[in-house]
């Protein structure tokens, strides 16, 4: 890991990629950035706003433009955004300016921990499952394209997750 400045979390909503993230940062003396929480901070509002006023694609150049500034840093840990991954040139950039760790967790995985969550705006319908799934067909390739390490998080809490992955950085 000396040898990349950044540290690139990519895996689907529910990995654990704010919650392994922030504890992976402590560890490795990172500064934590998550990208959603970053746009928010940036525009001043919530991420379902941002895709109720713009549209999906608008939060996607949102999310584009907080990359490309925080990749650019030295020593940040950035967690980011599920579908970060769609675009080639975030992909890109988080290769050069990263290394890129996939937290997988899988569909049944992810129904689980995000039972409770109300506010993805990508998970407003009712079939949350064949959401997921769909999701995952288009996404699953571009995490493993993407990233230099692959880590299965299903089963661990993010403290153990954490100290697990910590050992292969
Ligand atoms: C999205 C995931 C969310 C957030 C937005 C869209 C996605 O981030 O960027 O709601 O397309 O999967 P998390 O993966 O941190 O939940």
């Amino acid at each position: 890991m000396e040898t990349a400045p950044n540290l690139v979390l990519i895996g689907p909503m529910g990995a654990g990629k704010t919650s392994i993230g922030k504890r992976l940062a402590e560890r490795f003396a990172l500064a934590f950035v998550d990208a959603d929480r970053e746009v928010e901070v940036h525009t001043g509002v919530s991420v379902a706003t941002i895709f109720d006023c713009e549209g999906e694609a608008g939060f996607r150049e949102r999310e584009r433009e907080t990359l490309a500034r925080l990749l650019a840093g030295h020593a940040t840990l950035v967690a980011t955004g599920g579908g970060a991954v769609l675009d080639p040139g975030n992909r890109a950039l988080m290769r050069r300016h990263g290394f890129v760790v996939h937290l997988h967790v899988g569909v049944e995985g992810q129904l689980q921990r995000l039972a409770r969550c109300t506010n993805r705006p990508l998970l407003q319908r009712a079939d949350r499952e064949a959401v997921l799934r769909e999701m995952a067909v288009t996404r699953e390739p571009l995490y493993a394209k993407t990233a230099d390490l692959r880590f299965d998080t299903r089963g661990l809490s993010p403290a153990e997750a954490t100290s697990q992955l910590a050992m292969l950085l």
